[in-house]
């Protein structure tokens, strides 16, 4: 970010970006791209994810990724392992004035919680302003898929987790929850069409990714 004289209590701080989409959808592909057109203007900049980023987190990630559990207690250790990573991660980096890229956040306990298990979205929404009542993402990139093209993607590329080995329907109330919040929320969430090519994905990225600088 540059520097705001106008408004001194901000000028330090940084921006946080998330990357949302359902298993399959690309997003890892483009993280580290980001973080380089970011680097390349100057940014600093932490790479985390969720569930997971901080030793705690990643213990949770590890349960929550491998154990079947009652769908409060997998919301309940999603933002669990939140509220560590804003405490550790997150909160501090924003003060030094880095930028924060995370692999997911509260988006993706509305789509696979949410959406993909059923839990009442209104418990979820209890959640979100008990564990971050102020802060949002500045930019979450939603890559978007059809589910076609996700489960070959996955099935191409790795051993699936308990996520993962879901079926086509939970996939599909887990994209449309993602594509709803989106449309709720469209200054901040941007849906990105990721069937493209990777190039031509990157270069919405990097559209994207200035206009924020520029902010
Ligand atoms: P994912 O980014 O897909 O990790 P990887 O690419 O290494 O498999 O995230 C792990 C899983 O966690 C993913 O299937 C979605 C799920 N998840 C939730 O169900 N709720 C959440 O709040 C978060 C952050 C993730």
């Amino acid at each position: 970010m540059t520097s705001d004289s106008s408004n001194p209590s901000q000028a330090a701080h940084g921006k946080f970006i998330s990357f949302e989409g359902i298993d399959g959808a690309g997003k890892s592909t483009h993280i580290g791209f980001v973080a380089g057109l970011l680097e390349a203007h100057g940014k600093s900049v932490v790479s985390s994810r969720e569930p997971g980023g901080t030793p705690l987190g990643e213990a949770l990630r590890d349960v929550l990724l491998h154990q079947k559990m009652h769908l409060e207690t997998e919301a309940l250790l999603m933002f669990a392992s939140r509220r560590e990573h804003m405490a550790q991660v997150i909160e501090p980096a924003l003060a030094r004035g880095d930028w924060v890229i995370s692999d997911r956040f509260t988006d993706a306990s509305f789509a696979y919680q949410g959406g993909g298990r059923g839990l009442d979205l209104a418990k979820l929404e209890a959640l979100e302003h008990w564990v971050h009542p102020q802060l949002q993402p500045d930019l979450t990139l939603l890559f978007d898929v059809p589910l076609d093209v996700a489960r070959t993607r996955l099935d191409a590329t790795r051993t699936l987790d308990k996520f993962e080995q879901e079926q086509t329907v939970f996939f599909a109330n887990c994209r449309t929850e993602y594509l709803r919040r989106a449309a709720q929320f469209p200054q901040r969430i941007v849906v990105v069409d990721s069937t493209r090519s990777i190039e031509e994905t990157r270069r919405t990225l990097t559209a994207i990714v200035e206009k924020l600088l520029e902010l």
